[in-house]
């Protein structure tokens, strides 16, 4: 076991029972191909400075080189006693190149050092994310524009409400997913920030050119006060918020697909290879998979509140508390990554049961309100038509029947001014074809919804 960094001020060995509690090279060795390009780009940084030769940051790079080809084909030793990755790193390249390793840190500190390496490798994920997000917006899309026709009952306080096109529904996600898009999007200005050159809090003294590493880094920019730089969390706090948000709308439509596949609605069948069975009642076909969407929000929501809690009291600048910071990360990336994959892959293979959908729409009252404007536009005051309707409503209820299937007669009954007209004001046809305001139900809108939606992912995916 090499000496730790810090041996020269000890005079006791560390117990073992604290190199384990301190260790957290079992977590952040997801990070190692960033820790090492970013101390490649230091190499290149120090050389610029003139801090050490060109010659030197040779032997340097390509041991880091080396070594990221060990971790990768998994011939790497990994020790709680080196506590982290920064640190495994480099005395893995003192045993592979010398004591020329050991200038590697030099204007550099393990705290802006973890703190690039969490950013280079959250970039890169919310990148990921953005483009799974894409692809499940394309897959939405697509189903909504195949379905074009079905009709189904919207819902309010889970009660029938107006009939509305499955498509329009699906559009509704189709926002909820575009919103999450752009909030990752406005996160990654904030996470691709440069933070090397904070060194341990105050900046450093050699002359370091930052400008140039963040350019051999591909950052548009370098972080503007060191102390911040090395306490900085709040790029992860917003990261782990919109995920949580994101999954929100996952376990929402997971909501949905569960209650709408039971025998109870039965508007939709979920793939066989999407479903599970039961151990002991062999009818079961069960909808598993939209559950366990919902299930692991939870695990989100508490990555959210786990950094928040620990950020909450820590004094400035770098407190060792942070370094709880990647359990939260990575499991938070982890879950809604699966997750945003599950549905591109599953939402192709949901069966939609069209008659089902449609005939839950014909009982129910779901035409009062139409009743309500028709009578309106014939001249009765609001608040008077949604009486006279809610008097139909009560009279119809006690004949077992819905508005549409009362007699002219009998609807004549609730106001004189009711015509044969109104059937067709009250069919579910009607109902979707006169709500053309934009962004209504009616199959005309949806279209353009649809058509706008289109140009905007194609115009994304460009970009
Ligand atoms: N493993 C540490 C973390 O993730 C790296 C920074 C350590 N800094 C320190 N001053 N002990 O936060």
């Amino acid at each position: 076991m090499p000496e730790k960094p810090w041996s020269g001020r000890f005079s006791e060995k560390t117990e073992r029972i604290v190199e384990d509690f301190t260790s957290s090279i079992d977590i952040d060795k997801r990070l190692y191909a960033y820790d090492i390009d970013g101390s490649i780009a230091h190499c290149r940084t120090l050389v610029k400075g003139g801090i050490i030769s060109e010659e030197d940051a040779d032997v340097l790079v390509g041991g880091l080189k080396k070594i990221k080809n060990e971790i990768e084909r998994g011939n790497f030793q990994f020790d709680h006693g080196l506590e982290d990755i920064h640190m495994h790193i480099e005395a893995r390249l003192v045993e592979k190149v010398g004591k020329i390793a050991q200038k590697l840190h030099t204007a550099r500190s393990r705290n802006d050092q973890v703190a690039l390496d969490v950013r280079m490798y959250l970039r890169d994920e919310a990148r990921g994310i953005i483009g799974s997000l894409v692809s499940l917006r394309q897959v939405i899309l697509d189903m909504a524009k195949a379905n074009i026709d079905v009709v189904l009952p919207g819902y309010t306080h889970l009660q029938r409400a107006q009939p509305v096109l499955l498509s329009h529904h699906l559009m509704a996600y189709y926002e909820m997913f575009s919103r999450d898009t752009e909030r990752f999007e406005e996160g990654l200005n904030r996470i691709n920030v440069m933070p090397l050159g904070s060194a341990a809090l105050a900046g450093t003294t050699y002359p370091i050119d930052r400008e140039y590493t963040a350019q051999l880094l591909e950052f548009p920019r370098v972080s503007a006060n060191s102390i911040d730089a090395v306490s900085d969390r709040d790029f992860i706090v917003e990261f782990i918020s919109a995920a949580g948000l994101c999954m929100v709308h996952l376990s929402r439509i997971s909501e949905e697909l569960i209650i709408w596949s039971s025998a109870e609605f039965g508007f939709i069948e979920l793939p066989d290879s999407f479903a599970t069975g039961s151990s002991i009642m062999p009818q079961k076909k069960n909808p598993d998979v939209p559950e366990l969407v919902r299930g692991k929000t939870g695990r989100v929501f508490g990555d959210l509140v786990s950094i928040l809690t620990m950020m909450k009291s820590l004094p400035l600048s770098y407190n060792r508390d942070m370094q709880e910071d990647k359990a939260a990360l990575f499991n938070t990336v982890d879950v809604l990554t699966e997750c945003i994959g599950i549905y591109i892959a599953m939402l192709p293979k949901v069966k939609i049961h069209k008659e089902a959908m449609l005939q839950a729409t014909s009982k129910g009252f779901l035409n009062a309100t139409d009743m309500a404007d028709y009578l309106v536009i014939k001249g009765m005051p609001f608040r008077k038509a949604h009486d006279c309707v809610g008097n139909a409503v009560l009279y119809a209820l006690s004949k077992n029947k819905e508005l549409h299937e009362l007699n002219l007669e009998e609807l004549k009954s609730f106001s004189a001014i009711i015509e044969a007209d109104i059937f067709d004001i009250l069919s579910t046809d009607q109902m979707i074809a006169r709500r053309k305001s934009i962004g209504g139900t009616a199959t005309e809108s949806v279209n353009a919804a649809i058509e706008a939606a289109k140009k905007r992912l194609e115009k994304e995916i460009q970009e």
